[in-house]
């Protein structure tokens, strides 16, 4: 695998690919992260990934300063897997060698909902490094998490509003045998924390059950899993019932007649935020 840390290192090793896969990624990987690679590797050819951790998408309170930063042993791990012909790994100054005047600017009916909502810019400072890496690695293909359900669907519609020549691939939530969700973040928490930390998909378990049973009141459902969690110490952001298609709340009519639907969740468990979502599909 060639590491090379500055655009023009980046483009001397693609000069001609027309096949590129890509992973876009913040580092600290783990087994979800090499999985969507797995899958860059079945689409493409070379796979590139790039680890750089985006201070445009973290607020003025967030972990940016303790994001794990953990270059050596993601080298280690993607030499394993061997899936990765090319990671790009830019410094701040590489990437914003002077301040992003030129942001994209996601649609407040996606970008301002949900995640959007409770982090403000979040999807703004997503978009403008995923379009600026796309415009550095020149993909055909990239590969992004359903963990990050709407984040995936603000790449997409970019993709589509800005027709960039690049196929999103999604991959399935990758999740450890107790149902957490894999994520960075989850190294931050304690381990009474992390012995817990599975029941915000259980939550999640619960309303999709609830739905499929065939209760279309989507207010209270949301509302016992938040009830629910906050009972057991959690501090929840939203438990909320979409449609896949738009992020849109369903009317109770649409989920009698089986629209396609998500549940997404965020809440913090100590000074640990976690998200997850889980589809929810009746026929
Ligand atoms: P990061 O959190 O490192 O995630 C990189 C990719 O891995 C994203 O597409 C994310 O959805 C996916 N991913 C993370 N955990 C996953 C899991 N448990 N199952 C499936 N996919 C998972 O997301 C980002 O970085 C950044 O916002 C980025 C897109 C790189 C822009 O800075």
């Amino acid at each position: 695998m060639k590491v090379v840390h500055t655009i023009e290192e980046l483009r001397d090793q693609l000069r001609g690919q027309l096949r590129v896969a890509f992973v876009p990624t913040m580092g600290n990987l783990h087994p979800a992260h090499l999985a969507l690679m797995k899958l860059a590797r079945q689409h493409g050819d070379p796979v590139v990934a790039s680890i750089f951790v985006n201070r445009l998408q973290f607020g003025p309170n967030e972990d940016f300063d303790q994001y794990p930063r953990t270059l050596a042993s993601d080298i280690e791990k993607l030499e394993r897997e061997r899936d990765v012909y090319v990671l790009f790994a830019p410094n701040e100054r590489e990437m914003y060698p002077e301040p992003q005047n030129f942001q994209v600017q996601p649609p407040s009916d996606l970008g301002g909902i949900l995640e959007g909502e409770f982090r403000p810019g979040f999807f703004g400072g997503v978009s403008t490094v995923v379009l600026k890496l796309f415009s550095c690695v020149q993909p055909s293909v990239a590969v992004f998490g359903k963990k990050d359900y709407q984040q995936l669907m603000v790449v997409r519609n970019m993709c589509r509003q800005f027709q960039l020549p690049v196929k999103i691939l999604a991959h399935e939530t990758v999740r450890d045998a107790d149902g957490l969700a894999l994520s960075s973040r989850n190294g931050f928490l304690q381990p009474s924390e992390r012995a817990e930390a599975p029941q915000l998909y259980a939550a999640l378990q619960t309303v999709a059950a609830g739905v499929l049973a065939g209760n279309a009141d989507a207010a209270s459902l949301e509302g016992q899993a938040v009830q629910a969690l906050t009972a057991r110490g959690w501090d929840v952001d939203y438990v909320s019932l979409r449609r896949q298609r738009d992020l849109i709340a369903p009317a109770s009519q649409e989920i009698l007649d089986g629209e396609p639907l998500v549940v997404l969740a965020a809440a913090k468990l100590g000074a640990t935020r976690l998200i997850d979502n889980l589809e929810i599909c009746k026929k």
